[in-house]
């Protein structure tokens, strides 16, 4: 992530932050607001996805791509063959949080860190609150440091190669 992306969200935290009360907490029309962070966090789900995919049950034969998938055999959707296909997220192997701009022209099942269809994660709503909440937070009250090499890999799940060791300071130490 660069450090012009870093600014912006800065900026949009800082922007909430200063309309409230100190100890004032947020609310919904505040997380609203945070539309930047949130296309930040889309983006980073879409290229380093928690879930590696999930396991489909086929209820009747189904033809797809020129194969046939017999009922009842058991199909793996792999989050990633979808998000870093080109012709869906143009240039998927670049970090671009304006991609999510236009929710509305990212095609039905093909943005799925939390999966699709009647067994989609009913903590989605959930996890947009905690991801937004810990961002403001972090961005607001404090500056960090990462004290490793920032490479990950997969196992197959997304994996800090050294962990995630950071230095985190409070801002109001910084700036007293
Ligand atoms: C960034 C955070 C999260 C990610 C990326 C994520 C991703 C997923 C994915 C990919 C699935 C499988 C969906 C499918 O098969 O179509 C799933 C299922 C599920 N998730 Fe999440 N999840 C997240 C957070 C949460 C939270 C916060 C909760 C609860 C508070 C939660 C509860 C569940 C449950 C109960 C299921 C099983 C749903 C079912 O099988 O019917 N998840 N999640």
């Amino acid at each position: 992530m660069n450090c012009m992306l870093i600014m912006v969200i800065i900026a949009e935290q800082e922007q909430i932050a200063q309309s409230k009360q100190k100890g004032e907490l947020l609310t919904w029309d505040d997380l609203a607001k945070m539309k930047y962070s949130w296309r930040v966090a889309q983006e980073t789900l879409r290229m380093v996805s928690p879930i590696f995919g999930g396991f489909r049950k086929a209820v009747k034969d189904i033809e797809y791509d020129g194969y046939l998938i017999p009922k009842g055999w058991q199909i793996f959707w792999v989050t990633n063959m979808t998000h870093m296909d080109s012709s869906i997220f143009p240039e998927s192997s670049k970090f671009d949080p304006a991609r999510f701009n236009n929710q509305a022209s990212i095609p039905p099942y093909c943005f799925i860190p939390f999966g699709g269809g009647p067994r989609i994660c009913p903590g989605y709503e959930f996890a947009r609150i905690e991801t937004l909440i810990t961002i403001h937070h972090l961005v607001t009250q404090f500056t960090w440091k990462l004290l490793a090499d920032n490479f990950f890999k997969r196992d197959p799940m997304p994996v800090p190669t050294e962990g995630l060791p950071i230095q985190i300071m409070p801002k109001t130490n910084i700036t007293s």
